[in-house]
């Protein structure tokens, strides 16, 4: 299967790729994405790398949270995910505001009306993902491309569907407690008027959801994750990393993008060097491998950067 079919002939809904700080993520999914709408999908390009470089690379600003349309390319939305933003809302559905919404204030104990400071470890990619949540269970878009951060903080986004289920599990078995005292206060107080909080239910969908997007992050015919890479060490030792994890999350592997190949100039004796390296982990990642589809993509001599390189470098990655 070539990285062609993951978009035209067995279409799959979701790519992610990921791998090493600054080896070609963002760009191969920018040119993914290009080359994905101008095939006819309507496509959604999102930055979950809190250290944005979406617009950069598309050159035009995406920033700020919203979703906005690609100009020069038709069918093509992107986004950069704004993780303050998203935290203000999960503040609010945590804390229950309807909580403390009765007049006069009543004097109860700060751990039974603010739960607000209860914050899952890892909240900034957290938010990043229930962001991302939304867009994993809307049928708006075709094809919804994830531009992750570097390895690590990408494994730790993995994680978090299983670290919020328990997470919001405990949460939600504290709420249903402190509900029930709460409800007993409130008729003795308010003297008949009620004020309904639904932060429970809030809670119990941001879970439901949890469990959706993990089980189709997980489905193949719908879901796949590409690895990028450079041809040296450092970058093999990240990818048998975030291979490892992938597989522990049952997160659909089956394309290792190779990029910035050095050419080889004769004369060049700095490029012959460097060239000679490469080989050499080229026969590597090979070896390692054989069971991927692998795509070799060389060094431009210039940085990719607007529609049109993008484009040149999807005719490179799609043909
Ligand atoms: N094949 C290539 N040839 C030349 N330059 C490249 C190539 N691929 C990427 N670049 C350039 O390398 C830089 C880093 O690329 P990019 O931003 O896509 O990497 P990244 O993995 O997303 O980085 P980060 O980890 O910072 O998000 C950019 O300036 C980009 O234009
Ligand atoms: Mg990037």
């Amino acid at each position: 299967m070539t990285l062609n079919d993951l978009i035209v002939d067995k279409p799959r809904k979701f790519l992610l790729f990921g791998g090493k700080g600054g080896v070609g993520k963002t760009s191969n999914a920018a040119a993914a994405a290009i080359w994905a709408a101008e095939h006819g999908r309507e496509t959604l390009i999102i930055s979950t790398d809190p250290a944005h470089s979406l617009s950069d690379s598309l050159n035009q600003d995406v920033s700020g949270g919203e979703i906005k349309i690609v100009q020069g390319v038709d069918n093509l939305f992107a986004m950069e995910v704004n993780p303050k933003k998203e935290f203000q809302k999960y503040q609010a559905a945590v804390s229950g505001e309807s909580f403390n919404s009765i007049s006069p204030p009543l004097p109860i104990p700060d751990l039974l009306t603010d739960l607000s400071g209860l914050t899952p470890p890892g909240a900034d990619e957290a938010l990043a993902f229930s962001k991302v949540l939304e867009f994993i269970e809307s049928s708006e878009y075709d094809l919804i491309i994830f531009d992750t951060a570097p390895t690590g903080h990408t494994l730790r986004l993995l994680s978090l569907p299983e670290l919020l289920n328990s997470f919001f599990g405990k949460l939600l078995t504290f709420r249903l407690r402190l509900s029930a005292i709460w409800d007993r206060f409130k008729s003795f107080f308010s003297r008949g008027e009620t004020v309904r909080d639904d932060s429970l239910e809030r809670l119990e969908a941001l879970k439901k959801s949890i469990e959706a997007a993990s089980s189709e992050l997980s489905d193949p015919n719908k879901t796949s994750f590409i690895v990028v890479m450079i041809p040296e060490a450092m970058a093999i030792y990240e990818t048998e990393r975030l291979l490892s994890t992938l597989y522990e999350y049952e997160i659909p592997v089956d394309h290792i993008i190779v990029n910035m190949i050095y050419p080889d100039i004769p004369d060049c004796v700095f490029c012959r060097s460097r060239k000679t390296m490469q080989d050499k982990y080229l026969k590597e990642i090979q070896a390692l491998y054989s069971e991927f589809n692998i795509t070799k993509v060389p060094l431009f001599n210039d940085e990719i950067r607007g529609i049109s390189k993008l484009k040149e470098l999807a005719g490179i990655l799609f043909e």
